[in-house]
């Protein structure tokens, strides 16, 4: 496929997040009943954060932040200069504004793609993240998103991923069957209709990487060897930190 009408394809596929997302409800549920293990991997990036910037305030981008809801809680109590959130729900943003209404340094939430956000970015970032959402790109965006990250890090920065992560002898189909499994036997509070939305999103459009290819991608964009600072009990899940 030409890069053209990938570009077309991932146009249509956008509109399909954006509107998955616009439900924002689905995904609340998904927060608050720690399905995705979002409670541990944010206790550890509040440790990392203190540890790793010693009090020193720095600037975080983050790359589909969604509602900010548990970002806002991580922050509580870290130096933090400047927040810049990115994402294509706008409904998801409202909310962020909201959580971050009574925050002592800048905010900055923009209405966007990241992918085209990043491209054009001039402003440098102590950190970046990207939570849950860099497995909806293809794996030539990624490629261009490590490099358009490394780019705007700033010297001792950090890029942070948690991210959907495949074992690595396993293709995309056996993933995905692994991990809709897992939503559909444990996802207790979901309704079925729920449940179904869910379902359609993740075998449309979530591509899953193993680590080795997100951590040849880090390579190859001039970042150290990845640490990996969380998995879930089943592999379905990961935290990942690259250091320049
Ligand atoms: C699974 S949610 C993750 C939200 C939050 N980062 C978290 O850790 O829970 C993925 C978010 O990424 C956003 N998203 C996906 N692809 C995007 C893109 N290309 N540009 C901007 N936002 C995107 C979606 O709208 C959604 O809010």
């Amino acid at each position: 496929m030409s890069k053209i009408e990938d570009l077309e394809t991932q146009n249509i596929y956008l509109q399909e997040v954006k509107g998955f997302f616009d439900q924002w409800n689905i995904y609340q549920k998904v927060i608050q009943n720690n399905y995705m293990f979002h409670k541990e991997i944010h206790q550890v990036i509040h440790k990392l954060l203190l540890e790793h910037f010693q009090q020193e305030p720095f600037s975080l981008l983050d790359l589909g932040c969604g509602d900010s809801s548990l970002i806002a809680e991580t922050l509580k109590y870290i130096p933090i200069s400047c927040y810049h959130g990115i994402d294509l729900s706008e409904s998801a943003l409202e909310d962020a504004k909201k959580k971050f209404a009574s925050s002592s340094f800048d905010i900055v939430l923009s209405h966007g793609d990241f992918f085209e956000i990043t491209n054009q970015i001039k402003t440098k970032f102590d950190v970046i993240m990207s939570g849950y959402s860099l497995h909806h790109l293809p794996l030539w965006q990624k490629d261009l998103l490590f490099t358009n990250c490394r780019k705007s890090l700033n010297k001792n920065g950090i890029f942070l991923v948690y991210d959907l992560i495949k074992k690595d002898d396993e293709n995309r189909d056996e993933y995905l069957e692994r991990y809709w499994n897992n939503c559909k036997n444990n996802r207790k509070k979901m309704t079925i209709k729920e449940l179904e939305n869910s379902r359609k999103h993740i075998f449309e459009g979530d591509f899953p990487e193993t680590i080795e290819t997100l951590n040849n991608l880090a390579s190859k964009n001039g970042f150290k060897q990845a640490n990996i600072l969380y998995r879930d009990p089943l592999l379905l899940l990961g935290l990942i930190c690259w250091e320049m």
